[in-house]
């Protein structure tokens, strides 16, 4: 399956992806994931890539288009992906369908989590993030590590995200709502919108974005 998550910003579209993608056997790609990684190996991307980060803003589409692409082409993406975080505006959901074109195949779904703000704003505030895989996530309150600080998978030290503060949460959520939200009406012209709420426990919230999947709706 070839599928897009969008929803706003600690919706739980990363932790989601996790177990979606292990259940439909298909790659994770996260596009805040990859510029995390390029930021903690202090690449040339990675400069660029934090100083919007940290201001809430998009990273310049040239490059994140670039980037997504070439994960999309390494060979684990042959047979579906997921795709989180990306598109996150119009023009790059117009560059990935021209992608698609070339390749000669579809999205099956853009799966849409809706979650309302106070509860996002929740989410973020109490999220912790492993140093050393940015897709290990964890809540202070509603899943904690077994360890206080520590990472259940690996071991890693967790951290609080700098792009998780209140200031910068506050614009995240107004470019979401300005330059990512269009793209459900983009997709929603091309019948692939499946809407499903995010809240309730997440094994929940899986089982019911498998469903929506399934059929469609
Ligand atoms: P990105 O990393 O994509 O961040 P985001 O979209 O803001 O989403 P988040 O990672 O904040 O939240 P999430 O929905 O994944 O929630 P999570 O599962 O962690 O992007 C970061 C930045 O990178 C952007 O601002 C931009 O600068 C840049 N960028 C990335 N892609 C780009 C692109 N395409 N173009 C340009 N720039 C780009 O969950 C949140 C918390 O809630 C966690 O603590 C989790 O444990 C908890 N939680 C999850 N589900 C539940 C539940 N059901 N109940 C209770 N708690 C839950
Ligand atoms: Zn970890």
């Amino acid at each position: 399956m070839r599928i897009v998550l969008v929803g706003p910003p600690g919706a739980g579209k990363g932790t989601q992806a996790t177990r979606l993608a292990e259940k439909l056997r298909i790659p994770h790609i996260s596009t805040g994931d990859l510029f995390r990684a390029n930021i903690s190996r202090q690449t040339e991307l990675g400069k660029l890539a934090k100083s919007y980060m940290d201001a809430g803003n998009l990273v310049p589409d040239e490059v994140t288009i670039a980037m997504a692409k070439d994960r999309m082409a390494q060979p684990d993406a042959e047979g579906g992906f997921l795709l989180d975080g990306f598109p996150r505006n119009v023009s790059q959901a117009e560059a990935l369908d021209e992608l698609l074109k070339t390749e000669g195949i579809k999205l099956d779904a853009v799966l849409d989590l809706e979650a309302p703000e106070d509860e996002v704003v929740k989410r973020i505030a109490g999220r912790r993030v492993c140093r050393k895989d940015s897709a290990h996530v964890f809540h202070v309150t509603y899943s904690p590590p077994k360890q206080d600080g520590v990472c259940d998978h690996c071991g890693g030290e967790l951290y609080q995200r700098d792009d998780d503060s209140e200031e910068t949460v506050r614009t995240r959520l107004e470019v979401y709502h300005t330059q990512t939200e269009p793209i459900i009406d983009y997709y929603r012209a091309q019948g692939l919108v499946v809407t499903i709420s995010a809240m309730g426990p997440v094994d929940e919230v899986t089982g019911r974005a498998l469903e929506a999947l399934k059929s469609g709706q």
